[in-house]
């Protein structure tokens, strides 16, 4: 009788201290987990605010190609798939038409639709479409199509 008594005691005691285990084990894997987040977070925001590069830039690349490439071309000279529109989709390769549009103007423009900076309507409004922080790693990716 006792023996047996004893041998629950031990029983019990063993799976309460597995719980008991497991149970920190847990905790401990959650914040594991919120560690690991944290950092990689903060070298995310780093990159995109300290230079534009490489995040926004590839990311601006990867929508760019997306959505606008079909029109504007992948190499942005307006030689998508659509080539036949008109008024033919903005040539972002040239120079001289990218100096007359600087980088609040070429925000407008994809934001709002060309129409909203005095265009044709052919290029659609993207403001719903993209965050606007979305918009400006588009804005960066168009401006190295010139080359330089
Ligand atoms: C359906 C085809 C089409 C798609 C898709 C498209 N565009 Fe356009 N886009 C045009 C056309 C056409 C024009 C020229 C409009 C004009 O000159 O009247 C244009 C013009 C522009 C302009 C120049 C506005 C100016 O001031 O001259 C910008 C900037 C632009 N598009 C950005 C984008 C971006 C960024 C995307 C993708 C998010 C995109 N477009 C997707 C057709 C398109």
């Amino acid at each position: 009788m006792q023996k047996t008594l004893k041998i629950r005691k031990i029983a019990l005691l063993t799976a309460l201290s597995v719980l008991v285990i497991a149970g920190c084990g847990k905790k401990q894997g959650k914040e594991g987990k919120a560690d690991q987040k944290n950092p990689a977070v903060a070298v995310d925001s780093a990159a995109v605010a300290g230079k534009k590069i490489p995040y926004a830039l590839k990311e601006g690349k990867r929508l760019f190609s997306h959505y606008c490439a079909v029109c504007h071309g992948e190499t942005g000279d307006g030689s998508g798939q659509y080539y036949g529109l008109t008024p033919s989709p903005a040539n972002f390769t040239d120079k001289a038409f990218m100096k007359t549009l600087p980088d609040e103007k070429l925000f407008k423009a994809i934001n709002e639709g060309s129409a909203s900076v005095g265009k044709s309507n052919m290029c659609p409004p993207w403001g719903k479409s993209f965050h606007s922080e979305e918009t400006e790693f588009i804005v960066a990716y168009i401006r190295t199509l010139t080359g330089s």
